[in-house]
């Protein structure tokens, strides 16, 4: 199958969780609920993450990367690349697992952005674009044995896929900051 597909594919449940989080800021009765996952702590004069990193968009945005798994297993349960997954609830899991791994790259990254310095929602080229793709990658790579090409295509689709919808989720009002 082709490489660009391949890693999509494999890179969906990741992508569409790490829209998730700032969609979350605007569902009804949800939206209040934003309490910051570093309890609003901070280290060294910085906050340890940063007011914008909550539970509900780390929750919020797994559960749907759980469900874009199980989509695919319902989409295309053959798919000989990915990892033995033979039931809706393994897809789930995986998707799960998928959606958790990107959006803790997410974190990682605002914990070494509130080190350096950067102010929440600062923009940060290319970190801000990538970190849920590496995150999706480490967590990938434990089950599966994906070539180079596979990394390099998987951060030029989701890359370039990133800035895309940032600029379509500041123009509905999701995001306060365009990247
Ligand atoms: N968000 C959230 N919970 C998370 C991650 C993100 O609620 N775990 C929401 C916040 O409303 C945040 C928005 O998604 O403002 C955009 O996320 P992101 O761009 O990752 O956050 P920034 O505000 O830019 O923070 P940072 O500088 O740490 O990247
Ligand atoms: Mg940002």
């Amino acid at each position: 199958m082709d490489v660009w597909f391949e890693v999509s594919w494999l890179l969906l449940p990741a992508g569409l969780a790490n829209m998730t989080p700032p969609l979350g800021t605007k569902i009804p009765f949800i939206r209040s609920w934003s309490t910051s996952i570093d309890g609003g702590r901070s280290w060294r004069g910085q906050p340890i993450l940063g007011s914008s990193k909550t539970w509900r968009g780390l929750i919020l945005g797994s559960l749907v990367g759980g469900l874009v798994g199980l989509g695919q297993f319902w989409l295309e349960p053959t798919v000989a690349w990915l990892p033995n997954i033979s039931s809706p609830l393994g897809a789930f899991l995986f998707g799960l697992g998928c959606g958790l791994a990107a959006l803790s790259g997410d974190l990682g990254k605002s914990f070494i952005k509130r080190r350096l310095g950067r102010a929440r929602g600062q923009t940060w080229v290319p970190f801000d674009q990538l970190d849920f793709i590496v995150g999706a990658y480490l967590f990938l790579s434990l089950s599966l044995d994906l070539t180079w090409t596979h990394y390099l295509a998987g951060l030029v689709v989701y890359g370039l896929a990133h800035p895309l919808f940032s600029v379509l989720g500041y123009a509905i009002g999701a995001k306060r900051d365009l990247f």
